[in-house]
C-alpha cells in the first residue's frame, strides 16, 4: 500500500525509511519548530528564576524549564533520526534563520507574565501539542503523550499564579488585565496564519502530520479560554470576539499578521538577547564538552548541545 493510502486507513507510521521526501520534509519542518520553541521559551521563563517570589514559586519554575529544555531535546532527537544534523538545527536557530513560536520574542517584564505565559500560552500549545498526539507519524505521537502529561502541570502551575492575582489586592487585578492585554493578541496569532493564509495547512492535514488546522485550534482554545478568563474576572481585549450560534465559531477580530510575519522571521524586543543568552551559555559550557573529548571522543558530540540551558 502507497503512504497516504496507509494514513488514509489510519495506520501509523513507524519508521522513517517509509516517509516520501515531502512527508519527511513537512514533518521535520513542523518538530524542528515545536523543539525551537520549547527551547526559546524555557529561555525566555528562566529569566525569572533568580526572582521568582517565593522558594515554592522558584521550585516550580525550575522544574518548567527543565520539562521545556527535555522536550525541545527529545524533538531534536527525533529530528535527528529522520536525517536532520542537530548542530546545524541549532547553529541556524542562532543565526535566525529558523523560526519559533511568536509569544517567545516578547519581553517577560512582570511575575505576572511567567503566570500567563505558563497559563495561557503553555495553554495554546497544549492545543497543538494534544492533536499531535494523533499524528500519522507513530514516534512523535509517543513523544507528544509525554509532553502533553508534563505540560498539563505546567498549565496548572500558571494558572495557579494567575488565580493568586485574581483574588488578590486592586493591584494585582490591575498588574492580572494589564498583563492579559499584552498577552492575548500574541495568544491568538500563537497558532500561526489562518487556514487561508497557510500554504502548507492543507498538505500536512491531508498527510495526517498535522490532525487539526491552525484556525480549528485556535477555535479550540476560544472555547476553553475566554470562559475562564470570564470567570476570573477578566476582561478580553477583544471589543468584536462572540460565539455565533449559528456558525458554531467564534468570531474575532483579525490579528495582526503582519506583526505576526515580521516578529517570526526578523524577530521582536527580546529575540537578540535571548538568542545571546543561548550563545554565552554554549560558550561557557565548552570545558564540560572538551572534557568529554578528552574522556571519549565518540560520546563528545552526542553530548555537545545538551548542555546549553
Ligand atoms: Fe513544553
Ligand atoms: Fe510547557
Amino acid at each position: 500500500m502507497k503512504l497516504e493510502e496507509r494514513i488514509a486507513a489510519g495506520q501509523l507510521i513507524e519508521s522513517g525509511d517509509e516517509l516520501t521526501d515531502e512527508y519527511r520534509e513537512l514533518l521535520c519542518g513542523i518538530i524542528q519548530f515545536t523543539a525551537n520553541s520549547e527551547f526559546m521559551g524555557a529561555f525566555a521563563e528562566s529569566e525569572w528564576i533568580p526572582r521568582a517570589p517565593s522558594y515554592q514559586r522558584k521550585l516550580a519554575l525550575i522544574a518548567k524549564n527543565q520539562d521545556e529544555i527535555g522536550h525541545a531535546q527529545m524533538q531534536y532527537q527525533l529530528a535527528e533520526d529522520l536525517g536532520r544534523d542537530r548542530e546545524q538545527m541549532l547553529t541556524s536557530l542562532l543565526a535566525g534563520e529558523n523560526g519559533f513560536g511568536n509569544a517567545f520574542h516578547y519581553p517577560a517584564d512582570e511575575w505576572i507574565d511567567i503566570g500567563l505565559l505558563a497559563w495561557m500560552l503553555d495553554g495554546a500549545a497544549m492545543q497543538l501539542q494534544h492533536s499531535l498526539m494523533k499524528t500519522s507519524y507513530g514516534p512523535y505521537a509517543r513523544i507528544m503523550k509525554r509532553v502533553c502529561r508534563e505540560e498539563e502541570f505546567h498549565i496548572r502551575h500558571g494558572e495557579h499564579i494567575v488565580r493568586e492575582y485574581a483574588t488578590g489586592s486592586r493591584e494585582k487585578q490591575e498588574r492580572l488585565q494589564a498583563g492579559v492585554d499584552r498577552w492575548w493578541s500574541r495568544a491568538v496569532m500563537f497558532f500561526g496564519l489562518s487556514d487561508s493564509r497557510s500554504e502548507k495547512s492543507e498538505r500536512m492535514d491531508e498527510l495526517g502530520i498535522k490532525p487539526k488546522t491552525n484556525d480549528e485550534l485556535r477555535q479550540q482554545y476560544f472555547d476553553t479560554y475566554v470562559p475562564k478568563l470570564r470567570n476570573y474576572g477578566i476582561d478580553i481585549p477583544d471589543e468584536n470576539l462572540y460565539y455565533d450560534e449559528e456558525t458554531e465559531q467564534w468570531e474575532y477580530t483579525p490579528p495582526d499578521w503582519e506583526e505576526f510575519n515580521r516578529i517570526v522571521t526578523e524577530g521582536g524586543p527580546e529575540t537578540q538577547a535571548r538568542l545571546d543568552r543561548r550563545r554565552t551559555a554554549f560558550e561557557e559550557t565548552a570545558w564540560v564538552r572538551d572534557a568529554l573529548e578528552a574522556y571519549d571522543g565518540t560520546t563528545a558530540n552526542r553530548f555537545a548541545n545538551n548542555i546549553t540551558a
